[in-house]
């Protein structure tokens, strides 16, 4: 497969610097970028730190002879998979859904016949003001796929939306494109466990816990885009299988173990599902009923199977076992302790005593023998793109 050629604008707004970050997370994908420059992006990055991070040259001026002679800006528009405008300003949107072309940016977007996302990142009020808001129906009107700001400070001391999504986001929606890909997993099969498990209490009660899988479902959405052969074993939730991953649904964390050992060999694990730690001993065949003495019936547990440290010891045990810890307090202790007790590799340590369960974001820390990585908060699919990197990273 030809690998993914991206037209990058860079726009002239702080958050460019951060366009220098996607371009590097487009050819770890084994994606190829060409770098073009606005008069205002210049102000923020230089040609330099994108040609150096591309390795290709870059473009800024429509009126350069050499540059046009060579190359042509109607062919430069035309020679990439998808053209990403990033950071998308509220100027540039403007003329775009105008038809304004009055530099090489606004030509190029206007000439090409190639898919165009924008990416915008705006101050909050100059995202929400009504030519902004008639800019970007505009222009997703006319078939540009305009991805969401993210909502939070900025870097004008205003709060809101308007901020440029983290690359990792950004290089997902690129992935999700539909244009032709190669990944750094291609060849890899990754075994991944994702949400609960509901262990019975009888035919209508059972035990279960907050876990949404939306992690999980996001690391196995991450790791199909990086080419990699996913099996997904699932507890019960009400979550869209990502495409091109295999799934197996489960309920009880006996069933999610046996799954598991059914769908080695693989050459990493990431333990995500949230397993109950016990059962009840002996769930009852038919429904308890109260019997009008008001007696309450007792429930006796019994401790489940440990599906990650039992992994982990096993004869076919992957080259890569991850796990997760979800705490809410001495994370990177409890993680520590949880890595050398289950016998993992790394523990993907995460703080949920706020709204992390069944929230959209996600505050990890990747804790190995050699120390301890702390992300910043991200989107769950961002922590996703974030992870498979450094198990595409790991099995280099
Ligand atoms: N896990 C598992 N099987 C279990 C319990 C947990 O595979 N029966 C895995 C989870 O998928 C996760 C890791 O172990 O990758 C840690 O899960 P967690 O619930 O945080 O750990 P516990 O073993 O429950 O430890 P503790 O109760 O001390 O927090």
């Amino acid at each position: 497969m030809q690998p993914k050629r991206i037209l990058l604008i860079v726009g002239g707004g702080i958050a460019a610097y951060k366009a220098c970050e996607l371009v590097r997370l487009i050819r770890k994908n084994g994606g190829e970028v060409t770098c073009v420059l606005t008069e205002g992006g210049a102000h923020f990055v230089t040609a330099m730190t994108l040609a150096a991070l591309s390795e290709n040259p870059v473009h800024t001026t429509l009126w350069d002879l050499k540059n046009e002679v060579e190359m042509g800006h109607i062919q430069l528009s035309r020679q990439a998979d998808l053209v990403v405008v990033c950071p998308a300003t509220a100027d540039l949107m403007a003329k775009m859904a105008a038809g304004i072309a009055d530099d090489l940016a606004t030509t190029l977007l206007l000439a090409t016949d190639k898919p165009v996302m924008a990416v915008p990142a705006m101050n909050v009020r100059m995202w929400q003001h009504a030519a902004t808001q008639r800019n970007v129906a505009t222009l997703r009107a006319s078939g540009v796929t305009v991805l969401d700001p993210d909502e939070g400070a900025m870097a004008c001391g205003e709060y809101g939306p308007g901020r440029l999504p983290e690359p990792e986001a950004i290089w997902n929606a690129i992935a999700r494109s539909g244009t032709a890909q190669t990944g750094p997993l291609s060849g890899k099969h990754i075994l991944i466990t994702a949400g609960p498990t509901h262990e019975p209490i009888d035919p209508v009660r059972y035990i279960a816990n907050r876990s949404s899988g939306k992690q999980g479902f996001a690391i196995s959405a991450a790791a199909a885009l990086a080419g990699a052969r996913v099996t997904l074993i699932a507890g019960p939730v009400s979550l869209a299988t990502p495409p091109g991953v295999a799934r197996i649904n489960v309920e009880t964390a006996r069933q999610m173990a046996a799954a598991v050992d059914a769908a080695l060999p693989a050459d990493v694990a990431v333990m995500v599902a949230a397993v109950a730690d016990w059962r009840a001993a002996d769930a009852a065949p038919q429904k308890l009923k109260k019997d009008g003495t008001g007696q309450i019936p007792p429930l006796h547990l019994a401790e489940n199977p440990d599906i990650l440290a039992t992994l982990a010891r096993a004869a076919n045990r992957p080259p890569l076992v991850i796990g997760f810890a979800a705490e809410t307090e001495n994370i990177i202790a409890h993680a520590q302790a949880k890595l050398a007790r289950k016998g993992a590799d790394w523990i993907v340590a995460n703080d949920v005593s706020g709204d992390v369960m069944g929230g959209a974001s996600n505050t990890v820390h990747i804790v190995t023998a050699a120390g301890v990585e702390s992300l910043p908060e991200m989107p769950k699919d961002a922590v996703a793109t974030a992870l498979v990197q450094r198990i595409a990273d790991a099995l280099r």
